[in-house]
């Protein structure tokens, strides 16, 4: 058998990377990172202005390939229209999520079924409509995004976190179901990451201080700490990783006390 050029594991040159999300946050900073590695990168969103700016920032960050495509996943139409216009995709990494941030007995209906719609229904039909395509021409790597909810939680992360742990099957399911088409498929899951999804933390001293010094690194984590992680699995350094979940989270679930003893 060939041996690989392991100094070329993690390059995407010659491959298609749909990152949804891509017009903030997280999902920048994985387009860019994709792009920084060979990939040719279609930065979706439903804000195309931000998607955009994703674009315009590659020359400053590692340059390559991207376009701005402009897609709202809880709309079917939309979806089936872009399963249409990008043909081949080989990586498609899905963030869009909301957070709700209520104790479970104020929740409202509506805040349950948004979230829920947003988080488990949006990721599931953006990775079907783009995973049928993967599994007909026999490869590819679907990456979603959990978090550490998936496994721990607290006041006010309830219907959040059952959607996080709740992706993790979903992911799971798929990997099982497309793997011997050699599709595969993963999660991420960070800590506690600067972006606009967190922005009413950082508004909040305590609690933003509080959260840095939860994991072991002591901090918060840069959205560009999360490029690492889906390069990886996007690329052949990853082709016998499926079914998995790989933290990035500065090592927030690994403890479980926020007080060290005296030695
Ligand atoms: N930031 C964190 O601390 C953190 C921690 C754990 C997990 N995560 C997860 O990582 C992922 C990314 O988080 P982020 O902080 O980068 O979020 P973000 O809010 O900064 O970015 C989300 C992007 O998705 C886009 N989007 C929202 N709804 C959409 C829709 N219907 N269709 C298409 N695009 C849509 C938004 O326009 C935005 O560009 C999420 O799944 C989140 O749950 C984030």
């Amino acid at each position: 058998m060939d041996r690989p050029d392991l100094s070329r594991l993690f390059r995407l040159d010659g491959r298609v990377a749909l990152v949804v999300g891509a017009g903030s946050g997280i999902g920048q900073a994985v387009a860019l990172g994709l792009a920084a590695h060979g990939a040719r990168v279609i930065c979706a969103d439903r804000d195309l202005a931000a998607a955009q700016t994703t674009v315009a920032l590659a020359a400053a960050s590692g340059g390559g390939e991207l376009t701005a495509y402009e897609v709202d996943v809880l709309d079917a139409a939309a979806l089936t229209r872009a399963v249409e216009d990008l043909g081949a995709v080989d990586i498609l990494a899905v963030t869009p999520a909301v957070n709700v941030r209520k104790r479970l007995l104020d929740y409202t209906g509506e805040e349950f079924d948004r979230v829920v719609a947003l988080n488990l229904r949006g990721a599931f039909d953006v990775m079907t409509a783009f995973g049928r395509g993967m599994a007909e021409r026999g490869r590819g790597s679907i990456i979603g995004f959990s978090s550490i909810r998936s496994l721990t939680t607290e006041p006010g992360q309830g219907v959040y976190a059952m959607t996080k742990a709740g992706l993790v099957m979903l992911l799971r399911t798929l990997a099982a179901e497309l793997g011997p088409q050699g599709v595969r498929v993963n999660a991420i899951a960070p800590g506690v990451i600067d972006t606009p999804l967190t922005a009413p933390i950082k508004n909040t001293p305590d609690w933003y201080a509080a959260y840095g010094a939860k994991s072991i690194l002591g901090r918060w984590g840069r959205p560009e700490e999360l490029a690492g992680a889906a390069v990886y699995l996007a690329s052949d350094a990853a082709s016998y990783v499926t079914g998995t979940v790989l933290f990035v989270d500065g090592g927030w679930t690994a403890v479980d006390g926020r007080f060290t003893p005296p030695s």
